[in-house]
C-alpha cells in the first residue's frame, strides 16, 4: 500500500466516523443538531466565501455551530496570516471533536493559538471581540422566534461595522413542515422566516443556491452597515417575541 492510499483511507474512515457521530447526535436531539449529516464541500465553500473575499488582510472570524467541523476544515487553510478563528459549539461531544481537529490540524502546528474552541451557546458567548466574518451553521428554523431574535441580535453586535454574516437554510423546509407538522409548529417556522426576511431586507448582500448539497441549501450573506443609522433598526416583530 502506498502513502497516498493510506492517507486517503484515513480521510475516508474519518469522514465515515463523523457521519455516524452526526447521525447519533441527530437521533439524540434533532432540533439542536439541525441535520442528519454534516454539510458537503460545496456548501462549506459557499459559506466561507467572505473569508476568501477579504483575504489577505488578517481577519477575526467566528464560526457558530461547527458540528463535526465540516466547515471548520474548509476555513482553516483559508485563514490569512495573523487571523484568529473562534469556533463555538453547544454540543460537548462535537466540541471535543473540534478541539481534536484543531490540535491535530497540520496547518495549525506552527500557530496553535490561531484557533479557539468554545463549548457554549453562541448567544451566551462571553467575549470581548468583534469579527470581520461570522459563519453560522445554526439550524435557526428549528428554534423559537425569541431565540432567533436573540441570536441574530448577538450576531449583529459581534460583527465589526462592514463585517459579514454568512449562514445557510435548507430549501423547502417550510413547505415540508406545513405538510407534516402540527399547526403550531408550522406557525413557529413561519414566524422565524418572517424574522429572517426582515434581516434579509435590511442587510442582505447576496443569496446563492447550493444544489450540490444534500439537501440543497440557500447561502445568505448579510452585512452590518458601516455606519449604523436609526433607520437600520428592524421593525418590531409580532407578538411571538413576547412568548
Ligand atoms: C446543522 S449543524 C451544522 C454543523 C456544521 N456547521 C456543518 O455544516 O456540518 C448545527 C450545529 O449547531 C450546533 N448548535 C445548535 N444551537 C447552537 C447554539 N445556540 N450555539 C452554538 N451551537 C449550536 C449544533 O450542536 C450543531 O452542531
Amino acid at each position: 500500500m502506498n502513502d497516498w492510499t493510506t492517507s486517503h483511507d484515513r480521510v475516508l474512515a474519518q469522514r465515515n466516523a463523523e457521519g455516524w457521530m452526526f447521525l447519533i447526535e441527530a437521533a439524540r436531539d434533532l432540533r439542536t443538531t439541525g441535520a442528519i449529516a454534516p454539510s458537503g464541500k460545496a456548501l462549506a465553500r459557499a459559506l466561507t466565501d467572505p473569508v476568501r473575499a477579504q483575504a489577505p488582510r488578517p481577519l477575526a472570524v467566528l464560526e457558530a455551530g461547527a458540528g463535526t467541523g465540516a466547515v471548520t476544515r474548509t476555513l482553516i487553510p483559508e485563514l490569512p496570516r495573523a487571523s484568529h478563528l473562534d469556533v463555538v459549539e453547544a454540543n460537548p461531544r462535537f466540541a471535543a471533536r473540534l478541539r481534536h481537529l484543531v490540535t491535530t490540524h497540520p496547518d495549525l502546528a506552527a500557530r496553535p493559538a490561531q484557533v479557539n474552541v468554545h463549548q457554549t451557546y453562541v448567544e451566551q458567548l462571553d467575549i470581548d471581540q468583534r469579527y470581520d466574518v461570522i459563519v453560522s451553521g445554526l439550524p435557526l428554523t428549528n428554534f423559537t422566534p425569541v431565540q432567533v431574535e436573540r441570536i441574530m441580535a448577538r450576531y449583529m453586535e459581534l460583527l465589526h461595522p462592514g463585517g459579514t454574516l454568512t449562514y445557510f437554510a435548507y430549501l423547502g423546509t417550510r413547505k415540508a413542515r406545513a405538510l407534516t407538522a402540527s399547526r403550531a409548529e408550522a406557525r413557529r417556522h413561519a414566524a422565524v422566516d418572517d424574522i429572517m426576511a426582515a434581516y434579509q431586507r435590511t442587510y442582505a448582500t447576496g443569496r446563492w443556491t447550493v444544489w450540490g448539497n444534500v439537501p440543497p441549501a440557500y447561502v445568505w450573506h448579510l452585512q452590518r452597515p458601516l455606519v449604523s443609522a436609526e433607520t437600520d433598526q428592524l421593525e418590531p416583530q409580532t407578538d411571538w417575541a413576547s412568548r
